[in-house]
């Protein structure tokens, strides 16, 4: 039975059965405690933790997932793959136990004919949880399985949850025994190769704590209702029904094992070594591509991680194969076709799937070999100097200079037979970070040393910001720094960093530039406010002069903003969002926002792409936020929980800390984003937004640079002005402009080459007269002379072996040509063969005459070049040459 009507079978089924299907998530969960989705019940949460209620009582689907704790054992165990299908039915409050059960035993052991799976029940073992007699009792007096082929397992394998706190429960697996020649018999509980899960049930009843590994964490209580949730594997099903040995053999991925034997010329079966690296391309290439179709791409850090992690591993077990040539293309090809058919939106996106594995593919081409080269010396070191283990320092070079993720280091080094020190490679890349961080710091408050900012919020807790609704207000001066130091008073002049218990300034934050303005205090000091900082979480320091008067600890006083600034900003800060929408909705997902600056009526955005966007999808998008402009759209704030926030789709940075609350803005319908800054209150206020273009300004991140408001029409303005010169100078409208100019262009390149054709052939016009003026040097045609001034010094050559052309062949010649070319005298010299017959070599004649010009130069015997640094001296090195021709003829 194919893959594809497996999961039509299972979603059937359970539809019949009243339960309402639900599409597949993406594999990117909307979850904060999850990288990816590693279950079909991530959706469905909510669900049981009781935070939302179920829109319906019963559930199916077939969930994508990604699980890679168990990324070493691909290939080389029958049923680990790190890309599966989990088929699930749930249940929220409704069927429980004796439901789910009876559930799985009809549609496992249903005739095919009648649209089941006709397992045969003889060959069905189950598991139950230590003490859930209930369990055992369903399956035996209601299913009737024989009570020794029911087998009672520990909380290690048979009580599931999601690794953290969150809904949990019992669960009782169904296993197929796949017969004597996969191992012992005597069930699951003592072998999980010859008894294979393929379908765990869990009562999901119960919501646990934190905790670690499968066992260690409390039970907090009863969640509010008693649900189902069951997972069966449909690679593992498939690997069954098919008859094949292991999941990499069934229908979806053996093919991508055929194209991979296709690519490397080794095949399948041939010898264990080679089948792993076969099943590890396999598996991870269609990993890679059902990542990078729900939009990850590859990066350092989180998800883009696990992609580039794989894609790496995938890259090079098929080096390790003796492929050399890129292969990407061709799998993704492959994995498109197959996959395609269950996730036709994996087809609509081709081409952006296969521009981001390309390009991954040849990032990582271009470093593996050096980084190969790198880690093969470091081994040789490593064994020289007697030790197995390699040094954290070169895993850490390798992975910052050649983007070996570690994991790779790890493996290669393991295939060596070393170990690798990881602590010192972690201890590293912290040390890195601090640093990083350290210098953002530093540059941002003029100090790396920050307890000075830390003990004014210890003494006075968080500024409060009131800038969202209003721009001046009274505020107390809680703490001042003077060059860093804590400082009880400052005077007139001095450069300050002034901390307010309250504030209208916004800090330099989320990408929006910091507002000035001044602080009055009622001491009389006034302060003109440059810059606004953050330097620790919920200080924020004011930057500025002190104008007049003395500043004091503990001083009231009045803080203003500059308003014009401030608006010119938020108009920016709510076009970047706009932006972001709009690059999402033209490119997808992966145009994920990569940093901002929102600065007065300008903003750039950064995002992801793993290639140039084209210059009509620009212009498209930017059409979209005019078209927004236009529909007048109120832009509101509003704090919520997190949880709330992801409901409502808001936009996030992955790999953002948000806290518990966050604030979210909203633009009409159009864009939902988590974000501090501060905003127009309707999109007509941001008048016109003009988009500059689009560069790169890393791998995989673009950057789009934009002017908003009056300064998007100033520079609309000023280019019309220049259209308007341009379109008088050349006398046409504006649209035949590029055509007007590039045939003018044209034309000026065609009279250049003529200009160029008439300059060439002046200079030869002189070899005719040239060769007529040889004279006679002890018998040798000489021809010596100093040509115009400014002769570049191919035309130079050109001339004088023209010149020795026209001196018949049997009488010697020697012909000398000088000239001066910005102010550096140059010269080329010539012999023919019956010269050099006597002794007369080209190159040493032009040593002679550079030595007289202050210089140096060489060549063959027969035509060499000099020049030297005295242009006066053109006649003396004449006369030179002549000397030496006459000495040595
Ligand atoms: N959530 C259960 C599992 O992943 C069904 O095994």
């Amino acid at each position: 039975m194919e893959s594809a009507e497996i999961r039509r079978r299972w979603l059937r089924f359970f539809e019949e059965r009243g339960h309402t299907v639900v599409p597949s998530a993406s594999l990117i969960a909307d979850d904060p405690t999850l990288l990816l989705v590693p279950a079909g019940m991530v959706p469905f949460k909510p669900y049981f933790l009781g935070e939302v209620k179920p829109p319906y009582p019963r559930a199916v689907s077939v969930q994508k997932c990604v699980r890679t704790p168990d990324i070493e054992e691909v290939g080389k165990t029958t049923r680990h793959g790190t890309f599966f299908q989990m088929c699930g039915n749930f249940s929220f409050g409704d069927y429980f136990k004796e439901g789910a059960v009876t559930l799985a035993w009809e549609l496992l052991t249903a005739p095919v004919a009648d649209g089941g799976f006709g397992l045969e029940p003889e060959k069905l073992w189950i598991t139950v949880y230590e003490d859930d007699d209930e369990a055992e009792r369903i399956w035996r007096d209601v299913v009737g399985v024989p009570a020794e082929r029911i087998q009672r397992l520990g909380k290690a394998s048979n009580f599931w949850s999601m690794g953290v706190p969150g809904p949990c429960g019992p669960c009782s697996e169904i296993n197929y025994d796949r017969g004597p020649a996969f191992g012992p018999e005597g069930g699951p509980a003592v072998n999980d190769e010859r008894y294979v899960e393929i379908w765990n049930l869990v009562f999901m009843q119960y919501e646990r704590g934190p905790g670690e590994g499968k066992e260690d964490f409390p039970i907090l209580g009863d969640l509010p209702s008693k649900n189902i949730d069951t997972g069966l594997g449909l690679e593992r099903l498939a690997m069954i029904l098919q008859g094949v040995r292991n999941m990499y053999e069934t229908d979806t991925l053996r093919v991508v094992i055929d194209k991979a034997t296709e690519l490397t010329g080794v095949a399948y079966g041939a010898d264990h070594g080679s089948d792993v690296a076969l099943r590890v391309i396999a598996d991870h290439m269609r990993t890679a591509v059902m990542l990078i179709g729900d939009g990850v791409t590859p990066g350092n850090e989180g998800r883009g991680y696990v992609l580039r992690r794989i894609m790496r591993r995938a890259i090079r077990n098929v080096r390790i194969l003796g492929a050399t040539e890129p292969v990407v293309g061709d799998l993704t090809d492959v994995v498109l076709k197959t996959m395609g058919q269950q996730y036709p939106e994996l087809l609509t996106d081709r081409k952006r799937v296969e521009t981001v594995a390309l390009a991954e593919e040849a990032a990582f081409l271009k470093t593996l070999k050096a980084g190969t080269n790198i880690l093969d010396g470091a081994v040789t070191e490593t064994r020289a100097a007697g030790s197995t283990v390699l040094p954290g320092d070169k895993a850490f070079l390798l992975h910052d200079t050649w983007g070996f993720p570690i994991d790779l280091t790890l493996e290669m080094a393991a295939e060596q037979g070393l170990t690798v020190d990881e602590e010192g490679f972690r201890r590293l890349m912290r040390e890195q970070r601090e640093r990083a961080k350290a210098d953002a710091r530093a540059k941002k408050t003029g100090h790396a040393d920050l307890t000075g900012y830390r003990e004014i919020a210890d003494a006075s807790g968080s500024t409060v910001f009131t800038g969202y609704t209003d721009t001046e207000g009274e505020a107390t001066v809680v703490g001042l720094l003077v060059g860093g130091v804590p400082s009880p008073a400052a005077v007139e002049g001095e450069e300050i960093e002034l901390v307010l218990d309250r504030t209208p300034f916004y800090a330099e934050g989320g990408g929006q530039l910091a507002d000035t303005g001044r602080v009055r205090l009622d001491t009389g000091a006034v302060v003109e406010v440059r810059d606004v900082q953050q330097p620790v979480p919920g200080v924020t320091v004011h930057k500025g002069i002190v104008q007049v008067g003395e500043v004091t600890v503990g001083a009231g006083g009045y803080a203003r903003i500059d308003v014009t600034r401030r608006r010119a900003i938020a108009r920016a800060h709510s076009a970047t969002h706009l932006t972001h929408q709009a690059l999402r909705d033209a490119l997808g997902p992966t145009a994920a926002q990569a940093g901002s600056e929102n600065a007065p009526g300008r903003f750039r955005f950064d995002f992801g792409s793993p290639a140039a966007v084209p210059g009509s999808v620009l212009t498209d998008v930017e059409q979209k936020i005019n078209e927004v402009l236009a529909r007048e759209l109120d832009v509101t704030a509003e704090v919520m929980g997190l949880e709330q926030a992801r409901r409502q789709g808001a936009i996030a940075e992955f790999g953002e800390k948000y806290g518990e609350r966050v604030r979210v803005v909203t633009i009409g319908d159009f864009s939902k984003e988590l974000c501090g800054g501060t905003h127009v209150h309707n999109t007509a206020q941001l008048g016109l937004v003009k988009l500059l273009g689009e560069s790169s300004i890393g791998a995989g991140v673009r950057r789009v640079e934009a002017l908003v408001g009056v300064d998007a029409y100033q520079f609309l303005a000023r280019e019309h002005a220049v259209v308007s010169q341009l379109t008088d100078l050349v006398k046409g409208r504006p649209e035949e402009l590029p055509e007007k100019i590039s045939g003018m262009l044209a034309k000026l390149r065609e009279a250049e080459k003529e200009i160029e054709r008439f300059r060439a052939e002046k200079v030869l016009q002189a070899a005719a007269s040239l060769a007529a003026a040889a004279r006679d040097v002890a018998g040798v045609a000489l021809v010596g002379a100093r040509v115009p001034d400014g002769t570049a010094a191919d035309d130079l050559r050109r001339l004088v072996l023209d010149v020795r052309g026209r001196i018949p062949g049997d009488r010697p010649a020697v012909v000398a040509l000088f000239t001066v070319a910005k102010d550096r005298p140059l010269t080329v010299i010539a012999t023919n063969e019956a010269a050099r017959e006597r002794g007369l070599k080209a190159g040493d004649l032009v040593r002679t005459a550079a030595t007289a010009l202050g210089g140096g130069g060489g060549g063959k015997p027969d035509v060499a070049q000099g020049g030297g640094q005295r242009p006066e001296a053109v006649d003396a090195a004449l006369a030179a040459v002549e000397r030496a021709v006459a000495e040595r003829a």
